[in-house]
């Protein structure tokens, strides 16, 4: 299926078949203009990931890019840094072992009613080879299943929980005060949602999936497990290969992304901060209490 759209304001360039852009021709220091910030929400909803090359910011410029897009969404799970409550930084030293932050595919922060629209990363300091993101289509992933499946799963609610997400401490990458609150977190979304903007179905599916709604947990986990399976199939996927000054978006409601661990003895520095997003909207209409 030929995704390609025409845009004004920048260049665009596929990276595969079902998902991410390369935008080039746009500094984003010197152009926040409502058109501008308009045709890249465009783009988002087109691409779900943009890599948006050659880009000079701070952190300052990060934060005005953010707010020119939209509110920020809040973060119960990580400590913002001094003077900007929306943004956080990704440091991983270069003598630092273990997982990195974001390793496994998942969705951030899935268990919020809204969870945000659009998560932003600058990369700052980049390793000369590694720390790439893969990133995966949920809307491929839909259109993927059987009518038969489709159909059985249509009015699925489930729970996600962030009872999981405690416990992961990465190197230096510092956690809120209050973060023991979000192990009582549960939210119920509906599983095949549709895009408010294009109208698109997306499977809704993340790593903190608890159960689906009247189903034992036993019987949950071989669908949700299958599920998982179909949607980070490679077919769906792009590879971020980040540069300095690249910024990194994507439609993280429609996605599942996993950061990659191979680049030991590199420093990697991001700056990260999210968008305001939607609560998702069941694709057959049926409304779930937020
Ligand atoms: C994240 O999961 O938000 C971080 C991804 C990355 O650092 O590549």
């Amino acid at each position: 299926m030929a995704r390609e759209t025409k845009f004004e304001r920048f260049q665009v360039r596929q990276m595969t078949g079902p998902i991410g852009a390369e935008i080039t021709g746009l500094d984003l220091a010197r152009d926040r203009s409502p058109e501008t910030m308009a045709d890249l929400k465009r783009a988002i909803h087109r691409y779900h990931v943009l890599a948006i090359r050659d880009q000079k910011m701070e952190l300052e410029d990060v934060h005005q890019v953010r707010a020119a897009l939209g509110p920020f969404s809040g973060n119960p799970v990580h400590e913002p840094i001094d003077g900007y409550d929306d943004l956080m930084i990704l440091n991983r030293e270069p003598d630092e072992t273990g997982k990195v932050i974001g390793e496994d595919w998942h969705m951030d922060l899935a268990w919020l009613a809204k969870p945000p629209g659009i998560t932003m990363l600058y990369g700052h300091d980049v390793p000369p080879v590694g720390g790439d993101t893969c990133f995966t289509s949920l809307e491929w992933a839909y259109r993927s299943l059987s009518p038969a499946m489709k159909a059985m799963i249509e009015d699925f609610v489930v729970v996600h929980s962030g009872k999981g997400v405690l416990g992961q401490q990465y190197g230096s990458v510092k956690m809120r005060a209050d973060v023991h609150k979000i192990a009582s977190f549960e939210v119920e979304h509906p599983l095949v949602c549709k895009d408010p903007v294009t109208g698109e179905r997306y499977l809704f599916i993340s790593s903190v999936i608890d159960r689906i709604k009247g189903f034992t947990p036993a019987e949950t986990r071989p669908i949700v497990d299958y599920l998982f399976k179909v949607a980070t199939r490679p077919e769906f996927n792009c590879r971020l290969r980040w540069a300095p000054g690249t910024l990194g978006m994507w439609l993280n409601p429609c996605v599942m992304h996993t950061a990659i661990n191979d680049y030991p003895g590199y420093r990697r520095t991001m700056y990260r901060s999210t968008i305001e997003g939607w609560t998702p909207i069941a694709a057959s209409g049926t409304r779930v209490a937020a």
